[in-house]
């Protein structure tokens, strides 16, 4: 029953290596990418305080006025962005749904959309899902794993549709300057492509200012920016985001969005109108998570596990090179032997076998617990 295009598309690489994971005790996960942190509980208070009041029901397709002029209110604060309210956003089940949206909303069978690897999971498998072609530009460590300015030149030839951003990067940590950013516009410019630009970790930017694609000059009208609640506000159950554009482009991804999901639960909702006020809430877990990047790099490069200092996100990719294991095995036994689980670098596109993502969404005593583990393995496999 089920189709040919769902059947050949492989089960999510990390999904398949958390499968192992449940169920195994005493078991220190820097697997699963999502903060640990408890939301903040003004925002818990405020979607209870919702149910209380009766707040059940279906909301505007769009999302509620409200949340949509607040999140207008917000970007132009924070970032002198203005979109209308009701022209040019919608509120979507997560930054998930805004992706989908995005690209079935452009797609038509066999067009091109540009991934850059290593990749969110999700990237591949969407477009796919969405009748597209995938072409990769695959970064490397030697450029600190940001896109080569000939690489995207030359997949400029093929004409593709769209190009999905993502900075600060899952599963690297990078982001980008304003600098480096206009020399990517700069081609992108030239070329009738529209950019997808998942900024889910904007929050969780460490050294210096993020830097949001549709700011720069001309990029807004080609540009559909995605955001939301789950990484910067530990909102991952929520699923709550926003996707912002194009009138046009929007009012066809709230056309799918109303025949699929309808709405954002409106709990939810409510909820983020209270996030976007937790400003300060954000701030100190930020502080957290630099704090535990600045321990667990160190500790890395040490141990012999070279890792660039990621300048956001909650990720190191780390090189297991030296270690003449590849990335599943080297996952597999580290699990297996001292009940550590890391993504194996492969999940994130095929070259990256000698890479590990550790996510470092923990406290920093199971990261102390964890790189003392970690030692003990790397001194039994060397
Ligand atoms: C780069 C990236 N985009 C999107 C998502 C999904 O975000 P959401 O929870 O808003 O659907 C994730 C989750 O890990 C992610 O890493």
């Amino acid at each position: 029953m089920v189709s040919e295009r769902v059947e050949k598309i492989p089960p999510s690489g990390i999904r398949e290596f958390f499968d192992l994971v449940l169920g195994m005790p005493e078991v220190i996960s820097l697997g699963v990418g999502e903060p640990d942190f408890i939301t903040p509980w003004r925002i818990r208070e405020k979607a209870i305080t919702a149910l209380e009041e009766g707040y059940t029901s279906y909301t505007s397709n769009k999302g509620l006025q409200i949340l949509r002029e607040e999140i207008s209110v917000h970007l132009e604060r924070k970032y002198s962005l203005s979109y209308h309210p009701d022209r040019e956003i919608v509120v979507t089940v997560g930054v998930s749904e805004g992706l989908d949206l995005s690209l079935r909303a452009i797609l038509d069978p066999k067009d091109k959309v540009v991934v850059i690897s290593p990749y969110y999971v999700a990237y591949p498998a969407l477009v796919e899902l969405n009748l597209g072609e995938v072409i990769y530009i695959e970064t490397e460590e030697k450029d600190g794993f940001k896109i080569n300015l000939d690489k995207l030149k030359r997949a400029m030839k093929i004409k593709p549709k769209a190009i999905i951003l993502n900075y600060p990067s899952n599963p690297t940590g990078v982001t980008y300057t304003k600098e480096e950013l206009e020399d990517i516009w700069e081609i992108l410019e030239k070329e009738d492509i529209l950019i997808i630009s998942d900024e889910v970790y904007d929050e969780l930017t460490y050294s210096g200012k993020h830097i949001p694609f549709p700011s720069l000059k001309r990029a807004k009208k080609r540009t559909v920016l995605l955001n939301g609640f789950s990484k910067g506000y530990a909102m991952t159950g929520f699923r709550l985001g926003f996707a912002c554009g194009e009138e046009k482009i929007i009012s066809a991804m709230t056309k799918i969005h109303s025949f699929s999901m309808l709405c954002a639960p409106i709990i939810s909702q409510l909820a983020g109108r209270e996030a976007l006020k937790a400003q300060k809430e954000v701030s100190l877990m930020r502080s957290e998570y630099q704090k535990r990047r600045d321990f667990i790099v160190k500790e890395l490069n040490s141990l012999g596990l070279s890792t660039h200092l990621p300048e956001g996100a909650f990720y190191c990719f780390s090189s297991i090179r030296k270690f003449k294991l590849n990335s599943l095995d080297f996952a597999k036994r580290l699990l297996m032997e001292e009940k550590v689980a890391v993504v194996p670098g492969r999940a994130f596109g095929k070259i990256y076998d000698d890479y590990i993502r550790i996510s470092y969404a923990n406290s920093l005593d199971n990261l102390k617990e964890a790189s003392i583990r970690l030692g003990r393995f790397i001194e039994k496999i060397n």
